[in-house]
């Protein structure tokens, strides 16, 4: 019977690391094991379409549209990584294919949407398969596959399909952990963890000088990697202590350890480059004096690039966010930052 036309839409959450992953080998698989919170404000919607083949050709057929328009430069990386997956779902090759997909947070706000973006198409593809196969699976297997192929597209896209937190890679005291795809956390955790905010202060929009993917790459010859992933492990085995037991300072020490190595190491690289930028710097410095002068667990951390993230809990939420208000919105670009905060997962829309 011919395939009816069909389509799939999710809307994808981005995730900020804790433990971070940062060095890879082989097929996307982890130097290191990461856990990160799922974010909620910031995150992709996507919208998988797909009809019976016009064309006679044998290759993916694909049109892509990025915020309504069409966006030659994603659809070529969205079909290279759909061509890469042809081995997964073998339809890929077999239908005409429309793929929208816009973000919550603008293009190029410094904010990375590869999670995201990547999760969200995962789910769709999931989905789709379900329904052209029926090999409808339970929530749980739904979520593994989706993370399985959101790894394919990007490492940290595996930990996005979960609410709250995930846990990417083999972790020998974390049954079930692995390599191949993230794990939901979220039961583990304290609940002073559940009702985290992370505040994204914007301190540069601009296109990173180098990708994660070339950081990824430049690890390989990095003179501390061996220490640095034996490093991630003993943070990954105290942090998740310190989640159980709701430690907020033992979480906040990991916390900016991580970031400020994941910037050391790209320091470190050969060639070495900066991310971070002066305002980066003075944020760093005036979150800690706040935090020294009333005692607050206020903490930050850094994703690949200059902004900063603010991790606090709810209860000081108001203190918080008129403390960025007052001193910290003047080092942000256009006076920018995002309220986010521990967010539920992905939807299906
Ligand atoms: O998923 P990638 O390949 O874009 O790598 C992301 C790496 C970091 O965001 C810096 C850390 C992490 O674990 O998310």
């Amino acid at each position: 019977a011919k395939v009816q036309p069909g389509r799939s839409v999710w809307r994808s959450p981005s995730n900020l690391a804790i433990v971070k992953y940062w060095g890879k080998h082989g097929r996307q698989l982890p130097r290191n094991p990461s856990i990160s919170f799922t974010l909620d404000r910031a995150y992709t919607e996507t919208e998988v379409a797909y009809a019976p083949k016009k064309g006679a050709d044998r290759g993916i057929a694909l049109d892509f549209y990025f915020d309504g328009s069409p966006n030659e430069a994603f659809a070529k990386k969205v079909k290279a990584f759909l061509e890469s997956i042809t081995e997964i779902f073998p339809f890929l090759n077999q239908l005409d294919w429309t793929i929208r997909s816009t973000n919550s947070f603008p293009h190029s706000s410094g904010i990375a949407s590869s999670a995201s973006s990547m999760s969200a198409l995962a789910l769709c593809l999931c989905t789709i398969e379900d329904e052209l196969f029926g090999t409808l699976s339970d929530d749980d297997t739904f979520r593994q596959k989706a993370s399985y192929v959101a790894r394919l597209g990007s490492g940290s896209a595996s930990r996005s399909v979960y609410a709250g937190l995930a846990l990417w890679g083999e972790m020998g005291e974390v049954p079930g952990s692995s390599d191949l795809y993230a794990i939901p956390m979220a039961n583990q955790v304290h609940e002073v963890f559940k009702t985290y905010h992370d505040a994204i202060l914007i301190v540069s929009k601009g296109e990173k000088s180098v990708s994660s993917r070339a950081g990824h790459g430049l690890m390989e010859s990095n003179i501390y990697a061996t220490n640095r992933y034996q490093q991630a492990r003993q943070h990954m085995h105290d942090l998740l202590s310190a989640l159980r037991t709701g430690d907020e300072d033992h979480f906040g020490r990991i916390l900016e350890s991580e970031a400020l190595t994941l910037h050391a190491l790209m320091m470190a690289s050969n060639p070495p480059y900066i991310l971070m930028q002066p305002h980066t710097i003075t944020l760093i410095n005036k979150v800690q004096a706040y935090r020294k002068e009333t005692g607050h667990p206020l903490y930050f951390s850094l994703d690949a690039g200059p902004n900063l993230h603010l991790f606090f809990p709810d209860r000081i939420k108001e203190e918080v966010e008129n403390f960025i208000h007052a001193e910290l919105v003047p080092y942000c670009e256009d006076g920018r930052w995002i309220a986010d905060k521990v967010g539920k997962g992905p939807l299906q829309l």
